[in-house]
């Protein structure tokens, strides 16, 4: 017998605790008979799929949180949850060999012909912008882990000088572009349940950044509960499942289901810029990438930066069996990780970033193939409620989240472009509260972007050892978007004395 099959029988519910859901104690109320099939209903899936113990706090719990858990219950497909058990946990990782090569890059301009090839992309991206077919899609559904923060990513104060959160960053650059190419690029931004009402609320406690509210849109991806290493569900409260968002992938089926994808047409969109919330040096819409993406009538395009090293934890994109594939850093041998190409450069270098542009009419193909991207098992440490009810704080890993990949589309991608960028201009993520990729970095990054524009403007600006700019500079993207903007607009005597803030 599994743990919570003897707990099946008609409900009586005396518990006298507080509980988030706000209910009021309930005690010894009679449930309809409606209500007690769909709880027959619900303890019949759940013990037919070894996943009874969800139950075994019934008869302590108040009305309102046996409704919680019961909706929770009706949500979940089991045999869903178990395929993708079965299959992300029996099979090990494992190297993938052979059959791949670096993919065709377009390099950074650096020849005559590439500066002109560059300047061609540009225009034919700017005027797609002009046209009005270009939207902004931002996954911000992720729950942060190991930044460990209480709010979501982008509400960070991440301005170097006005402490300005991502978000702001993010609306003041889309809106630098709307201004530029009078136009209107529509942001959707996907959140999860476990972030939406609070980034909403911080949307309307900052007036949309002067959005026009229309030109926002919110939308959740799916959740998926945890379970175990043995594949049962963790509890973190008596009526409640542990769940986690489905993965950055989630996007492409909750631009389907949430009809975000509806909107997109009848706003007539035809492409989709794609990019994570945490990347805080991110060139968002940028005309060159998107006019690159138009010319190669492309379905499915990717922003990559060289690797800093071979052992860097990133995934790389290659071309394998005529297609792109992105071969996880887990998955790639030592051997291929350290080859050479004949320049004797590290041959696969091209570091996924996670920036894109997605074509509207690639999407209707994707949406035609049946489970169109695969789970993945990512290992975590999740706090739960052991079998006496008691919180537990793991010190090891636990737990098994399923996340789906926004790169595994690539299998279905005929078409698409590689562009490389410089990480130094465009990739700066937040990760973790300090170290590497924290709000530190990340801070610093945005310094040294400005400092560099103002430099090649002509102002001399001091600099560390560490090629750190010494002193802080916040350039808002309203008043210069990049550096060609800056050099338009900067005075040429201005000294810099530690603090600059345009
Ligand atoms: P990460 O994989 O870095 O996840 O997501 P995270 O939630 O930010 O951080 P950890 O791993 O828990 O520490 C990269 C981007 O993908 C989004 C995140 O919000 C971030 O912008 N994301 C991730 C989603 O939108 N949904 C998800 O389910 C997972």
């Amino acid at each position: 017998m599994k743990n919570g099959d003897n707990f099946i029988g008609f409900p009586h519910c005396t518990n006298t605790y507080s509980h988030k859901t706000g209910n009021t104690r309930t005690l010894n109320r009679n449930i309809s008979a409606t209500e007690f099939l769909a709880e027959k209903k619900c303890r019949e899936t759940a013990l037919e799929a070894g996943q009874g113990h969800v139950f075994r706090w019934w008869n302590e719990i108040t009305h309102g949180e046996k409704q919680h858990l019961l909706d929770q219950i009706a949500s979940i497909d089991f045999p869903l949850i178990k395929k993708i058990f079965t299959d992300t946990r029996i099979k090990p990782v494992q190297s993938i060999r052979n059959n791949f090569s670096p993919p065709r890059i377009i390099p950074i301009p650096t020849s005559i012909d590439e500066q002109e090839n560059a300047l061609k992309a540009k225009h034919v991206g700017e005027s797609s912008l002009k046209r009005g077919e270009m939207s902004v899609l931002t996954v911000a559904g992720g729950q942060g882990t190991r930044l460990g923060s209480n709010g979501p990513k982008g509400t960070l104060s991440i301005g170097p000088i006005s402490g300005k959160s991502i978000f702001q960053l993010h609306a003041e650059k889309i809106q630098a572009l709307q201004k530029r190419y009078r136009t209107i690029i529509p942001w959707y931004i996907m959140t999860s349940e476990s972030n939406d009402a609070i980034t909403r609320d911080f949307f309307h406690t900052h007036r949309f950044f002067g959005f026009e509210p229309r030109d926002v849109c919110f939308f959740t991806q799916r959740m998926l509960p945890v379970v175990d290493l043995q594949g049962n569900l963790l509890m973190d409260s008596k009526w409640n499942v542990v769940t986690s968002p489905n993965g950055h992938g989630g996007a492409i089926i909750a631009l389907k289901e949430k009809e975000v994808f509806h909107d997109m047409k009848r706003r007539g969109i035809k492409h989709i810029f794609y990019h994570q919330v945490d990347n805080v040096l991110i060139k968002i819409a940028d005309p060159v990438f998107i006019g690159y993406h138009l010319m190669d009538n492309a379905e499915f395009s990717s922003k990559i930066v060289k690797k800093r090293h071979p052992e860097e934890k990133v995934g790389i994109i290659v071309q394998m069996d005529g297609r792109m594939h992105l071969i996880e850093y887990s998955e790639l041998s030592r051997e291929d990780m350290y080859a050479k190409d004949e320049n004797g450069a590290l041959k696969h270098n091209a570091g996924n970033i996670a920036v894109h542009m997605i074509s509207i009419d690639f999407l209707e193909k994707v949406y035609k193939e049946e489970d169109a991207l695969p789970y993945h098992a990512a290992i975590k440490k999740v706090p739960y409620l052991d079998k006496k009810g008691d919180m537990v704080n793991p010190e090891k890993n636990n737990a098994i989240k399923f996340e789906s990949f926004i790169f595994d589309v690539l299998k279905y991608v005929r078409k698409g472009v590689i562009m490389e960028a410089l990480r130094e201009d465009e990739f700066s993520p937040i990760k973790n509260m300090d170290g590497e990729n924290s709000p530190a970095t990340a801070k610093q990054d945005l310094v040294n972007l400005f400092g560099r524009w103002l430099r090649n403007s002509g102002i001399s600006i001091p600099m560390d050892n560490h090629g750190n700019v010494i002193g802080l500079i916040e350039i808002n993207p309203c008043f210069a978007l990049d550096e060609e903007e800056l050099r338009s607009k900067i005075d040429r005597n201005l000294k810099f004395n530690g603090h600059l803030s345009l």
